[in-house]
């Protein structure tokens, strides 16, 4: 593959896709994010908009510090303030990046900006000058430029790429375009602006109309050579081009692209999972490549077809993708060395300390669960390998329920070594649980979300609880995993607890 036709992946889960409302991560999640970014040969990870806030700024500056590979980028608005935060978050960065964006759409520089377009070229050239002379690597987007008047918008890239911008972004910020208009959008850039050559085009869409990805493909076909996507296609409204898609329908339709990418396609279903399991975002089951379903045949015709020969029905190869096979693998014979083996093959590294405490969760699941897949052992072990400090602790649950009685759940919590217990009713055992661990933890929470999903199938299946709950002013995501969905649920909320202590500490 030529040079030219790499297309560089550039992954926003961390900005845009944290910009989807009820999205926000802790800034270990995100460097937990991050390091997978950078393990699957993501070359640019925009980190977050260091202006924004605190959390923001250490957030990318976290990034900055401990990401080796991949360059790590921070957004700004073209003022001095926003490029002097992101240039001082990423100080530390072995390859910096300043990405500025400034409208360039009649409607956002009318009602939003209120400048004329002379005003608007002087500041978009005058923000590329001061963040190149922070970093050498300056990209520019105008924002809304599938809505821009295309003589301006040429005018536009041709003075930021003057000014030094190295990459120049056509975002479809609200998702309006379509796929044959974009990649015309894209031609005409390439045949309209006369330095186009010093720069790198990349796209940046939003799937306001379900189209992103049909639309950064389109610019592909057309020469941009940099997307900008995030993780099961996370974002802002509709969310933004889902990399998964984009990186396999490039790798299994090479015939009609001609372009690769650098992406490690194995690492592809870990990460969704990882970004799923922090944004609190459930996958769809039929989402392309990494839902439940993308490799599963129902029809019988289907699995015939398959077994004979799997390119009959199948187009990828699931394990490309890293989409693991339900087979049986542990029970409750099995010893540590085949558990630890097992995860190895996973791909999963996890400190002794850990595997220990993983490995004893392992022993329990299997004396209640006859067969224990692959899935089971990663929720065990994303159960118990937490990135907060686990302050309170399930001992014990009892719960008394019936058709006809007020449920009444008793639970036994343990803090430095020492047992609290309390008994309480609510409207469901639920809500009693969560009641009890309330008035033991002197913590109020607000449930805002909660949603159960079986791991692997059958009756006596793991359930795997995700919870959004409001503690201190914060909104707050996370999971707890049982066969019994009672404790899972009492644990996805005591993990929200700990987590809001954490970030306290
Ligand atoms: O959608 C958009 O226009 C953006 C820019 C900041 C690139 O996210
Ligand atoms: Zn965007």
């Amino acid at each position: 593959m030529k040079p030219e036709n790499k297309v560089l992946i550039f992954d926003t889960t961390l900005r845009d896709g944290e910009q989807a409302p009820g999205a926000s991560m802790n800034e270990k999640e995100k460097l937990e994010i991050a390091y997978a970014l950078d393990r699957m040969g993501v070359d640019i990870i925009e980190a977050g908009f260091p202006v924004i806030s605190e959390g923001d700024f250490h957030g990318v500056e976290m990034v900055a510090k401990n990401v080796k590979n991949s360059i790590v980028c921070g957004l700004a608005r073209s003022i001095k303030k926003d490029i002097d935060a992101a240039h001082q978050s990423l100080k530390s960065a072995k390859n910096p990046r300043i990405h500025v964006f400034l409208a360039t759409s009649k409607i956002h520089m009318e009602h939003k900006l209120r400048k004329s377009k002379e005003e608007i070229i002087q500041m978009a050239i005058d923000a590329v000058k001061y963040a190149k002379s922070k970093v050498s690597d300056v990209e520019f987007s105008p924002e809304d430029a599938s809505r821009s008047e295309r003589d301006f918008l040429f005018k536009v890239l041709e003075e930021v790429i003057k000014a030094g911008a190295r990459t120049v972004n056509i975002p479809d910020t609200v998702g309006y375009t379509m796929p044959e208009l974009y990649g015309d959008l894209i031609a005409s850039i390439k045949n309209n602006v006369p330095n186009i050559h010093k720069a790198v085009i990349s796209v940046h869409c939003h799937n306001d109309l379900g189209l992103a990805v049909a639309n950064s493909l389109a610019a592909i076909k057309h020469g941009a050579r940099q997307v900008e996507c995030t993780i099961n296609g996370v974002g802002e409204r509709a969310g933004n081009a889902s990399m998964e898609e984009i990186v396999m329908a490039l790798k299994t339709r090479s015939d009609y692209f001609g372009c690769s990418t650098g992406i490690k396609t194995k690492e592809i279903c870990r990460t969704s999972r990882l970004v799923s399991k922090y944004t609190g975002f459930v996958v769809a089951p039929n989402k392309a490549i990494v839902g439940h379903n993308a490799f599963r045949h129902e029809s019988g015709i289907h699995q015939d077809g398959v077994l004979k020969e799997p390119t009959t029905y199948e187009i990828m190869r699931p394990e490309d993708v890293g989409f693991m096979e339900t087979g049986l693998v542990l029970g409750k014979h099995s010893g540590r060395h085949a558990f630890k083996e097992r995860l190895k093959l996973l791909g999963v590294q996890i400190k002794d300390e850990e595997l220990d405490k993983a490995f004893i969760r392992f022993k329990s699941v299997a004396d209640k669960k006859k067969q224990v897949f692959d899935e089971d052992l990663l929720a065990i072990v994303e159960d118990e390998v937490k990135v907060f400090q686990k302050v309170w602790t399930l001992e014990s649950l009892k719960a008394e329920i019936g058709t006809d009685i007020a449920p009444q759940v008793h639970v036994e919590l343990k803090f430095k070594g020492k047992t609290f217990k309390k008994t309480s009713t609510g409207d469901g055992p639920v809500d009693a649980c969560y009641k009890a661990i309330d008035d033991i933890t002197k913590m109020k929470g607000e449930l805002l979300d909660y949603s159960i999903q079986s791991v692997t199938q059958g009756k006596d299946a793991l359930g795997e609880v995700t919870v959004k709950v409001a503690i201190d002013g914060k909104n707050i995501i996370a999971h707890g995993a049982s066969t019994d969905i009672l404790e899972a649920s009492a644990k996805a909320y005591i993990n929200a607890v700990n987590k809001v202590i954490s970030q306290k500490k």
